[in-house]
């Protein structure tokens, strides 16, 4: 299936709108953030963060065979690789991120726990693996502030045929009813958190920014045709509040 004008469209103004952002300000929101992370995902997804995270992590295991190779996409502090060994300490778990600071974090939970995930520092529109390299790459809480069709392809291509794409983020509430207040929380919450846990000058420009990347993202049905349009199949989907959270798992048809 092929990705309609629409989403294409829509895509070109993420980027339009966001592209300075990215590049510019998230940096350096997650050097800012490690720390207090954990707390703000909780406020800004309505107490929910934890939870949902923890039935996404059941729900890719029931997916995954022992020893798998798996790579975390925009890993940040490690959230689901962690989740995930809880379960089988038999899997081989790489992870990328862009920012060392959240990496480090990642890496301090993962000596914690005795745990061994081989971290890389890089952008996640260019993976640095060769094709087909694993069971199952999974990317939590992070789309928005990608161009997600450009890594939605480099997902696919490191992915091995018949190996899985979890994804899981806040996305945009299907139902206007949900949506109009709950943006208007996030407008508030992610205000209060920046104030409360004193970030920095550029994290605080990035107040409005949280609220405005979903207002531009994807409905659950949308991702689940961007998943398609790239070539994914399979796709099983749940959200919560029509989209405030929601996780899909798709599959790279075996040859
Ligand atoms: C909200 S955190 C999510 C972290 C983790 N996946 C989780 O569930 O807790 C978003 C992460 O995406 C990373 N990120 C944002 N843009 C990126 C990019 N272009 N390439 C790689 N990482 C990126 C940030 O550095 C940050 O660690």
């Amino acid at each position: 299936m092929s990705i309609s004008e629409d989403l294409l469209k829509r895509e070109d103004l993420r980027s339009l709108l966001f592209r300075d952002t990215w590049q510019n300000l998230i940096p350096a929101v997650f050097r800012d953030v490690p720390t207090y992370y954990d707390k703000g995902n909780a406020i800004a997804s309505l107490g929910h963060c934890s939870r949902w995270s923890n039935r996404f992590a059941v729900a890719i295991q029931r997916h995954l065979p022992r020893g798998a190779r798996v790579l975390d996409v925009c890993s940040g502090t490690h959230d689901i690789p962690l989740r995930l060994f809880t379960n089988d300490p038999t899997l081989q778990v790489h992870t990328v991120d862009r920012s060392e600071h959240m990496t480090a974090e990642g890496q301090r939970r993962a000596r914690e726990r005795n745990l061994t995930i081989h971290a890389g520092v890089c952008d996640a529109h260019v993976l640095p693996f060769a094709d087909n390299s694993f069971d199952a790459v999974t990317l939590q809480f992070a789309s928005r502030h990608l161009e997600i069709i450009k890594a939605f392809k480099e997902i696919h291509r490191v992915l091995k045929p018949g190996g899985i794409f979890c994804h899981n983020d806040m996305l945009r509430p299907a139902s206007k009813i949900v949506e109009i207040p709950y943006l208007a929380f996030l407008r508030f919450s992610v205000w209060f958190t920046a104030m409360l846990f004193g970030s920095s000058a550029e994290s605080k420009k990035c107040v409005g920014y949280f609220a405005n990347a979903i207002r531009h993202f994807y409905t659950p049905h949308e991702l689940a045709v961007l998943l398609e349009g790239v070539g994914f199949t399979g796709i099983e989907s749940c959200d919560f509040l029509t989209g405030v959270l929601t996780y899909h798992i798709s599959r790279k048809p075996k040859i």
